[in-house]
């Protein structure tokens, strides 16, 4: 439910205005779905590691995917299963393994041939054991932004599909690490569903390698990416986590003892989460170009400026009238701008707009940059009156 101006005028914006009931329905929705199927779900925290919404997923009893010591860390302090967690990323740096290790996470998504025999040497050092998974790049094209995809065979992610005999030889030899199953990740926002029917049938190819070579493996990881409605996200609050998973249910079969995980990110935060501004200046270019500028900027949401991404934009304070107006923040960069040419009602100096779906890489892509504020976080069940 929207918050109302009423709340609003008691916090200073901009700020993020999260819909706890909707986070919970959603969640109830994505693990009644995978819980159909047995496919265990590890939570992507770099879509948003608020403290309140990491509690809320964890109470669900979700496991994590994390990117860095600094999620490993998060997901550790907000109560997730060490045993549920695990750790991908091209650059893990030593401090960071080490601290994983420590905390005795499941398995690292292992992105390279250099990382195996750097986690099998700390490993060593440390008397310890570790748990890997080759994240291989399955060469798959996920039709969503350039920015946002990672599976297609020159991106940085991932070891090449061509080097999987190469990395099987090299685990054999190194005593402190062992394999334990195999990871995949093509993109986000992905919403034409063929793509991971696409991906399906090259983890099936890919296993069958392993199968003929005498090779067990348990875990499949494959990755998160599930698009939302960025369009409507009052029609569709949350996404078809039923057509998804059923998508895996039939077209990779699982054998005996193997588990199918997958990281969800921004399918599961995305539609709770708003950024609420307030207007400060209405201006017209020389071409009559009506601009709205408001308090918030790409600092607190940089996905129009870096991807162009669209996201709905509402007033609150005002229903009445139209006009044409682009949107922009007040950081000194061009491409600070929310939304170009569109239609809303009347809007004027001290109006409340609601930026939605702003749930997912939004806070967690805030900067520091003009040495502005990060925003700050309000619950809807903060209030009373709604
Ligand atoms: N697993 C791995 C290995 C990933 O790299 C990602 C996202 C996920 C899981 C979660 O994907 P999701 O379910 O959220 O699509 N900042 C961009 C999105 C970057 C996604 C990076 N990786 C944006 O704002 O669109």
């Amino acid at each position: 439910m929207m918050i109302s101006i009423k709340n609003i005028e008691k916090h200073a914006t901009p700020f993020y205005y999260y819909d706890i009931n909707l986070l919970r329905r959603t969640l109830e929705t994505v693990c009644k779905n995978a819980s159909r199927y047995g496919y265990h779900i590890h939570y992507a925290l770099k879509a948003n590691f608020d403290k309140r919404i990491l509690e809320e997923i964890k109470n669900f009893g979700l496991g994590a995917d994390c990117v860095s010591g600094g999620e490993v860390r998060a997901s550790v302090e907000a109560g997730f299963d060490p045993k549920k967690i695990v750790f991908a990323g091209v650059g893990k740096r030593d401090d960071e393994i080490i601290y994983a290790l420590e905390k005795g996470i499941f398995a690292f998504n292992c992105e390279s041939l250099e990382e195996l025999e750097v986690i099998n040497e700390i490993a060593g050092r440390m008397h310890t054991h570790a748990t890997v998974a080759l994240r291989i790049n399955p060469d798959v094209d996920p039709q969503t932004h350039k920015n946002i995809s990672t599976g297609h065979a020159d991106s940085k992610f991932g070891i090449a599909y061509t080097e999987i005999e190469e990395a099987m030889a090299k685990i054999d030899a190194l005593p402190n690490i062992s394999i334990v199953g195999l990871h995949f990740h093509i993109g986000s926002q992905i919403l034409n569903l063929d793509v991971f029917k696409n991906l399906c049938s090259r983890v099936v190819s890919i296993m069958s390698w392993f199968s003929e070579h005498g090779i067990e493996i348990s875990y499949i990881n494959v990755g998160g990416g599930l698009g939302v409605d960025y369009i409507a996200p009052e029609t569709n609050p949350i996404p078809d986590f039923d057509t998804y998973f059923k998508v895996f249910h039939d077209n990779l079969p699982l054998k005996e003892g193997q588990t199918l995980h997958f990281e969800l990110g921004r399918s599961i935060v995305c539609q709770c989460g708003t950024l609420i501004s307030k207007v400060l200046y209405n201006k017209k270019t020389a071409s009559g170009k009506n601009f709205v500028l408001i308090d918030a900027s790409m600092t607190e949401l940089i996905r129009p400026a870096l991807y162009d991404a669209y996201h709905r934009i509402e007033n609150l304070s005002n229903k009445h009238g139209n006009e044409v107006y682009s949107i922009a923040g007040g950081v000194c960069e061009s491409s600070d701008i929310f939304a170009r040419d569109i239609e809303l009602p009347i809007t004027k100096r001290g109006d409340y707009l609601a930026i939605r779906s702003a749930g997912a890489y939004g806070q967690a892509m805030a900067s520091n940059y003009n040495l502005r504020p990060l925003p700050e976080s309000v619950y809807s069940d903060s209030f009373i009156d709604f």
